[in-house]
């Protein structure tokens, strides 16, 4: 037996299912998920010291690859000041400082622990300073687990959804529309039948959580001028694209494209952390104002803006903003996106592939899906042969269809080169 077999048998006698968070458990693709010993890079060694060239770097934090040094060195300075203390630190300021230089469009943020934290807080507060219940979601985007966000869409264009998960009562989604991605149509529908009525509308500019499909810039155009025309605050979850797809995030991208875009509230995590619990949320110093000690929104946690956590954002931050950084990024990621393509050509496997600086995306369909819908309609079968080959090769990629890829600093054109080898023989 090897040891991921017997620590995944002896995992699920004290946690549900052998792990923390669902999609760790592989049930999508099946198989024994791998215990990870350690992190070196650009690659994760599992429990029976198998080594694999990591593509999911944790979902997204690990921009600069496992263990990079200046990180762990400021990590390692910030634990021997002190773990934890209830109380503000100078950090703090430096990061919220750090990443409002990045981020034009806030100007103020606070600090939080997760992605779901801050997305549920960024909702609480555009619901306070609007004074409206009603928000918008679209299918296959994630914000995380909140109630509310747990939600699918109902029967017919713009209807209000049901819960996703059992415990979330039906009450809790009833505020909760939920849309088609990338549906202009719809969201006309939803504006014209509730556009008084939404406090917010909150999207990924780019999803993550069905594989990687970008926001069409008619349908970002549109959302925008929505919003401002009902007074709807638009809620960017940058948690996945934040720092990811480039220095400025995903609206930075979106405000090259989009003459004057911006979001009214910005919700970041993953990156900003560097591998340690923090996200963020921020907006304008008008809209921030609604929360506690300034305003009636309440929002509070005993670990935001953990010292040890913001030493780690603020190291990671500093290196992906050294010139070249997000050209280097962009350029392997590139390079990996066309060669998959091109060995999945010569397979004569329907392939489609995309990517935006560290971030990508590929598809077993011949061309890039634009919805949930259409990316659901991917041969699952295949997805999982070609994962599980993959992993036996050494290759470690999301153990999901619906799941994006990422690629840090650490990865070299070695490693694309042996992911190339490893997926001609995957695809045959
Ligand atoms: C876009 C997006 N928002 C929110 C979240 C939730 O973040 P967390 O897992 O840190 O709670 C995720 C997590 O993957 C995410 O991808």
């Amino acid at each position: 037996m090897s040891q991921n077999d017997s620590l995944f048998e002896r995992a699920q006698r004290v946690i549900p299912g052998g792990v923390n968070s669902p999609v760790r458990a592989f049930r999508a693709v099946g198989g024994t998920p791998r215990f990870i010993a350690r992190g070196e890079g650009a690659y994760m060694v599992d429990a029976d010291g198998k080594r694999y060239i990591d593509y999911i770097g944790s979902w997204g934090p690990m921009i600069l690859g496992h263990g990079h040094p200046a990180v762990i060195e400021a990590v390692q300075r910030a634990v021997t000041e002190g773990l934890s203390f209830g109380a503000p630190t100078e950090r703090e300021i430096e990061l919220a400082e750090e990443i409002l230089q990045l981020v034009p469009s806030c100007e103020q943020v606070r600090l939080v622990s997760s992605g779901t934290e801050a997305t549920m807080s960024a909702i609480r507060l555009a619901r306070g300073a609007t004074g409206r219940n009603t928000f918008i979601k679209f299918e296959g985007c994630y914000h995380g687990h909140t109630d509310a966000l747990l939600v699918k869409a109902g029967s017919g264009l713009a209807t209000f959804g049901h819960p996703t998960s059992a415990g979330v009562p039906e009450a809790t989604a009833q505020h909760t529309l939920v849309l088609e991605y990338n549906n202009v149509e719809a969201l006309e529908e939803a504006f014209a039948l509730y556009g008084p009525e939404l406090a917010c509308v909150i999207v990924e500019p780019i999803a993550g959580n069905m594989n990687f499909v970008r926001a069409s810039v008619p349908f970002m155009t549109r959302l925008r001028e929505l919003c401002t025309a009902s007074g709807a605050l638009l809620v960017l979850d940058e948690v996945m694209t934040g720092f990811r797809v480039g220095l400025r995030s995903a609206q930075g991208h979106y405000a090259d494209l989009i003459p004057g875009f911006k979001p009214d509230i910005s919700v970041f995590g993953k990156v900003i952390g560097g591998g340690m619990p923090l996200a963020a949320f921020g907006a304008s110093r008008d809209i921030m104002k609604h929360l506690a000690p300034l305003g009636g929104v309440y929002q509070a946690g005993t670990l935001s803006g953990n010292p040890v956590a913001t030493a780690c954002g603020l190291a990671t931050l500093r290196e992906i903003r050294k010139p070249g950084f997000f050209e280097a990024l962009s350029a392997r990621t590139r390079r990996l996106v066309e060669g998959l393509s091109a060995v999945a050509r010569e397979q004569g496997v329907p392939f489609s592939a995309d990517s935006q600086g560290g971030m990508f995306g590929f598809f077993l369909l011949p061309e890039l899906p634009q919805n949930y819908t259409e990316v659901m309609r991917t041969d699952k079968e295949r997805f999982n042969r070609f994962f599980h080959a993959m992993l036996d090769a050494g290759v470690y990629l999301a153990p999901a269809l619906y799941e994006a890829g990422f690629v840090s600093a650490a990865h070299t054109d070695a490693d694309i080169d042996a992911t190339l080898a490893a997926a001609r023989t995957a695809l045959r």
